[in-house]
Parts: C-alpha cells; sequence; structure tokens
C-alpha cells in the first residue's frame, strides 16, 4: 500500500489511486484561494491542483502535456496515479506553481 508524505501529514492508499482524491478524502488543501471552490473538478482544464511529486506515478496525461513547461515539471493531482511510495509539495499561487511551499 503506497505512502504519501505531504507536510508533517503521512497517508495510505491502494495501488493506482487518483492523488487528487486520496488528497481530498484526507481533507489536505489541494487548491489555493478561490480555486478552493472554483476549479475544474478533476477534469484536467483548470490547472490549479498542481502539486511538485517525488516518486512513482502514472504518466503524464494528454491534459498535462498540453500545458508543458507551464507546469514547471509539476504534476495535475487529478490526473495522476499513485503507483508507489510519493512525497508531494504544495506551492502557493492561484495555481501552485509559486515558490512558496504552502505549510500542511
Ligand atoms: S482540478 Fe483542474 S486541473 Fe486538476
Amino acid at each position: 500500500m503506497p505512502t504519501i508524505k505531504i507536510g508533517k501529514q503521512l497517508l495510505t492508499c491502494i495501488e493506482g489511486s487518483n492523488l487528487r482524491q486520496v488528497l481530498l478524502d484526507n481533507k489536505i488543501p489541494l487548491y489555493n484561494g478561490p480555486t478552493r471552490v472554483l476549479n475544474c473538478q478533476g477534469l484536467g482544464t483548470c490547472g490549479t491542483c498542481a502539486v511538485e511529486v517525488q516518486g512513482p506515478l502514472s504518466a503524464p496525461s494528454l491534459q498535462e502535456k498540453l500545458r508543458g513547461p507551464l507546469l514547471k515539471g509539476r504534476r495535475l493531482a487529478c490526473q495522476a496515479q499513485v503507483l508507489g511510495d510519493i512525497r508531494v509539495v504544495k506551492y502557493g499561487g492561484l495555481w501552485g506553481l509559486g515558490q512558496d511551499v504552502v505549510e500542511i
């Protein structure tokens, strides 16, 4: 069962779980500011669920590939399946593309 380390939290999930869903199910603040309400609900179109991830995830989706360098190497949590133990960092900014780490 993969583990997800984010901030001081250590979560577990079933391999292949959607990263966005696991974070939301565990009340992790995945979205910043107004995007907590104004987001695409996991369709991969708004880009506001961007996170930095170390560890095994599914390959980038078409939506992520289309964003290319705009994602700064980060992943869209809604497009990623957890394939092993990972470490996740959420950054500030409307799209989670800022430089400051969000304390979780
Ligand atoms: S929730 Fe909109 S891109 Fe992930």
